[in-house]
């Protein structure tokens, strides 16, 4: 029998009967709306399906299409954006939008090539837009396939399980056959104490037949992470004084359109160094407190370690983007992870 035509066959049977429901997926044999798969694959980059699901919901109900998307004020954007991690996504939405309404007549191209030039679109959003909105026959590699697709053939590297995975990628429903690698990658065959025994390709499998599922995939060494260190700075004014009350407001900037959380709204900090920098960059020449708390966050190419200071005044440097904010209301200014859990350290220690 034709491997590749079993494995793709079995794959698909199990998908019809198991297939997850999510809201960017269509019910089978209806076409799903591309807008709506690209945005999901841009949002699962990095981010977990629990964590998109509500998130893509609420931006659908806001912009519920590419036109609605490129006529989107960007701050607002970045700010829906936050919590999300890895920011270039939500500007390279905005600015892929522009380019469809531009180049495109509002409408996502059908073809890996054509997708793949727009901005944020890379080899892995391209394959799973033109497969799963369009129906072409694309090669779709993410981590659940890489898994399943290493264990099937216990292929070591990415180039051998890219290749094992052009083997078995079926002429039709690619992306179905995508996303059942993913659901199957999700539900069954996970990372650690795979369910091989519900597994619709455990006969094909050469990692299950040897006994090692968890020898596989086989990952590269990590190189350790380098550590940087700065300074958080809460800057308040306003809350009751003795004499009179008025609301809690923090001193928020927003950080410069290039480089990390480029253009998203945040606490003020000093410069990122090698070394703890203490007040270094403080917004404003005040007696700080720092407190006995230091807010870790894991970027891609180091972790950072953040000291926070605290003041009270009214008055600071002139800062790009500036504004007061009521502490009560911090939730709807949309920071970046880590200031958000910066915030509420700073709510709990103080
Ligand atoms: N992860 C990335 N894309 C996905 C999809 N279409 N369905 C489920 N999980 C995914
Ligand atoms: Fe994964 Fe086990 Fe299925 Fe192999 S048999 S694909 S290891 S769940």
């Amino acid at each position: 029998m034709d491997a590749k035509r079993s494995i793709a066959d079995r794959l698909l049977d199990w998908y019809d009967r198991h297939a997850r429901t999510l809201p960017w997926r269509a019910p089978p044999g209806v076409t799903p709306d591309p807008y709506r798969v690209w945005l999901s694959e841009v949002m699962l980059q990095q981010t977990t399906v629990a964590t998109v699901r509500p998130r893509f919901e609420a931006w659908v109900a806001r912009w519920p299409d590419v036109a609605s998307l490129a006529a989107a004020d960007e701050a607002e954007v970045m700010a829906a954006w936050a919590g999300l991690g890895y920011y270039a996504r939500a500007r390279n939405l905005v600015r892929a939008a522009k380019a469809i309404v531009a180049d495109h007549g509002g409408r996502l191209p059908g073809t890996e090539d054509a997708l793949r030039g727009l901005p944020g679109l890379g080899d892995y959003t391209a394959a799973a837009v033109a497969a799963i909105a369009f129906g072409q026959r694309a090669v779709v590699v993410d981590a659940n396939v890489e898994r399943v697709v290493s264990r099937l053939f216990r292929a070591a590297g990415k180039r051998a399980v890219r290749a094992a995975a052009e083997q078995v990628t079926p002429d039709r429903r690619a992306g179905d056959f995508a996303q059942a690698m993913m659901d199957l990658g999700s539900a069954i065959c996970s990372p650690r104490k795979p369910k091989c025994l519900l597994c619709p390709l455990a006969r094909d499998c050469a990692a299950h037949q040897a006994g090692e599922e968890e020898a596989f995939p086989v990952k590269p060494a990590k190189k350790p992470r380098p550590a940087r260190f700065g300074t958080i700075f809460w800057l308040e004014r306003g809350g009751s004084d003795g004499l009179s009350s008025s609301a809690r407001e923090v001193l928020l900037v927003r950080r410069p359109a290039k480089g990390l959380l480029g253009g998203m709204r945040a606490l003020p900090t000093g410069p990122w160094e090698p070394a703890a920098p203490g007040l270094q960059g403080a917004p404003a020449a005040l007696d700080w407190a720092m407190l006995n708390h230091v807010v870790s966050h894991g970027f891609t190419h180091f972790t950072l370690e953040l000291a926070l200071a605290v003041a009270r005044g009214d008055a600071h440097s002139a800062q790009a983007g500036g504004e007061w904010w009521p502490v009560d209301d911090l939730a709807s200014a949309g920071l970046p992870t880590v200031f958000a859990k910066a915030a509420e350290a700073i709510g709990r220690v103080r």
